[in-house]
């Protein structure tokens, strides 16, 4: 038995993971720290599973949220409220593999689909991009992997379904070049077309054919067995000979993994598989660990140069999650460990304001469980409890001082006028919402005409409105109603265009300012107005907005 719950318990291979005051260089080294970026749907949970599985999980692999528990409910995060009180999205499910270390953030996906999202994407080294074989790129993965391309995360690609009809393999491919401007480089190739796989081809190995056949009694998981060329040839002879000439091709192409060019973000290796059977998640898994790379140093504001690994403990607040419980208002923030060693009880700096925060109440969070962490490296991430002082984008240090560059914040694309129920509690109203937006529930966007009472909460997905009302209720005892406006983008702009915008009399849109940077944006009720603005305007900009500063 080699699972373990608490992080000071953890044995990898023999070696102890946790305990260990170990030299913050080599633990990093073995750490690799990623997410799953994909569309509802294509198969997160299940590879979640898979994947924990398949690695000697340091958590239960029950703790992975699945599908039964998600149903019909809104989000992790009302799940978590009614299970227990307690509310943690964003779980982080460390597992061991060869040695080394696995972090899975996880992306809150479907109608939870948020800035918290995005955010996660700056805690992690490597992006794990899942594809269904039959629908290919799809919008949510399009805006996902947008981040990853800004934030430079390399991104390995997973083509998974592919036990059933989809669509063909070199099509894929083609779709993720053309698209994504990024040259895809198979590490694996199927033999079979989707719906009819017989097996996987390692191209560093082409000589050998890895075959699945469904295993006796109805087990999910295939069996595997590894065939000789000759052997495949002989039973598989179409589809082998199709792979082979497929591979050729892509070796005429240029279509090699090359570290380089992945770790610069102008390529993907690229592997097929079923998650659902466990088909090419080894091998996916193998990939993390030989090809991801491990947290290295990590650039700081303002031109600061580098934290490096070996420097004192430092971390990013990436995400604070506020309890529901009005009995409990913890909040847990999330950090990840850029460099030096976090022990839980020390005492950290937070930069923004030069305060000590006493780490007494550090939690190693996996899926629904937490429970206490005594030591964490580079690539980690550990849930401070009683978190009420930190804000998304924090950073903490011990001993030298480090400030990371300040979160992004993210195109919005729902917008709502929002109001108090009840004129007598404006009080609770005003500090409630300006709460929400210092710890980047929402953004919160004003303007004159509209006045203070109705700003407006402008979210990249609509769960974060859900979030406001309820603990705008529950917390603030100042319920709200909101109204949706109908604008779906919004754009940078500069003060001239926020006017010339205004005067146009809301015929392309509406600026409005935002409070928490000063920023004007355009609200646009569809890109056709954004168009049409630019063309009657040409002198004024505007600026797509990923990071808006
Ligand atoms: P998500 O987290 O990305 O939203 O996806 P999830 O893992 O929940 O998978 C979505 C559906 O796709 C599930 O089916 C799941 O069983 C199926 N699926 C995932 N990977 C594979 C695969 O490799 N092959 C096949 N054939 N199916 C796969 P569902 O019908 O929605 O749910 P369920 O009733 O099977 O639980």
């Amino acid at each position: 038995e080699r699972r373990y719950r608490s992080a000071d318990e953890r044995t990898v291979d023999g070696r102890t993971a946790g305990v260990v005051s170990g030299d913050a260089t080599e633990e990093a080294a073995r750490r690799r720290t990623f997410a799953v970026i994909s569309h509802p749907d294509a198969g997160k949970s299940t590879l979640t599973e898979a994947l924990a599985l398949h690695a000697q999980a340091i958590t239960s692999a029950g703790a992975v949220h699945g599908k039964a528990g998600r149903r019909g409910v809104s989000s992790d995060w009302m799940e978590m409220e009614q299970a227990r009180g307690i509310s943690v999205t964003s779980a982080v499910l460390q597992f061991a593999h060869r040695e080394q270390v696995l972090n899975l953030l996880d992306t809150p996906g479907h109608a939870d689909f948020s800035e918290d999202t995005y955010r996660v994407l700056a805690a992690v080294d490597c992006a794990v991009m899942l594809v269904d074989a039959a629908k290919g790129l799809e919008e949510q993965t399009r805006k996902l992997f947008d981040v990853c391309r800004h934030r430079g995360v390399p991104v390995i690609t997973f083509i998974n379904k592919w036990d059933r009809p989809g669509r063909d393999a070199l099509e894929l491919l083609d779709e993720i070049e053309s698209e994504f401007r990024l040259k895809p480089t198979p590490v694996t190739w199927p033999v079979g077309i989707a719906g009819h796989m017989r097996g996987l081809v390692d191209v560093r190995d082409p000589e050998r054919m890895l075959r699945y056949t469904r295993a006796p009694g109805g087990a999910k998981e295939a069996l595997e067995e590894t065939l000789g060329a000759g052997q495949a040839a002989a039973e598989h002879a179409g589809d082998w000979q199709q792979a082979g000439d497929e591979l050729a091709l892509l070796r005429e192409t240029g279509a090699v993994h090359d570290p380089e060019a992945f770790l610069a973000g102008k390529s993907t290796p690229v592997f097929f598989g079923a998650a659902l059977s466990n088909i090419g998640v080894r091998l996916l898994l193998d990939a993390v660990v030989d090809m991801a790379p491990a947290p290295g140093p990590r650039p700081l504001a303002d031109g600061g140069g580098e934290r490096p690994v070996e420097a004192p403990f430092s971390g990013l607040v990436f995400k604070v999650q506020a309890n529901m419980d009005r009995s409990h208002r913890d909040r847990i923030a999330f950090v990840r460990v850029c460099s030096g060693v976090f022990e839980r009880g020390m005492t950290v700096t937070r930069a923004a304001t030069g305060k000590p925060f006493a780490t007494k109440y550090a939690h190693s969070v996996f899926g629904q469980d937490r429970s206490s962490v005594e030591t964490a490296y580079p690539g980690d991430v550990v849930g401070l409890v009683n978190a009420g002082a930190l804000r998304v984008g924090d950073t903490l240090y011990a001993e030298r001082k480090a400030v990371f560059p300040p979160m992004p914040t993210f195109a919005p694309e729902h917008f709502s006028v929002v109001r108090p129920v009840d004129i007598g509690r404006t009080k609770q109203f005003r500090r409630g919402i300006a709460q929400l937006d210092e710890e980047g529930v929402v953004q919160v966007l004003v303007s004159d005409r509209r006045g203070e009472q109705a700003p407006v909460l402008a979210a990249v997905g609509p769960m974060q409105f859900d979030v406001v009302r309820h603990r705008m209720e529950n917390e603030f005892t100042a319920p709200v109603r909101l109204e949706s406006l109908p604008y779906q983008t919004a754009r940078a702009t500069d003060l001239q265009g926020a006017e010339l915008l205004n005067r146009s009399r809301l015929v392309h849109g509406e600026a409005m300012h935002r409070v928490r940077d000063g920023v004007w944006l355009g609200l646009f009720p569809s890109r056709w107005h954004i168009s049409s603005f630019e063309r009657e305007f040409p002198d004024s900009p505007l600026e797509t907005l990923i990071a808006a500063h």
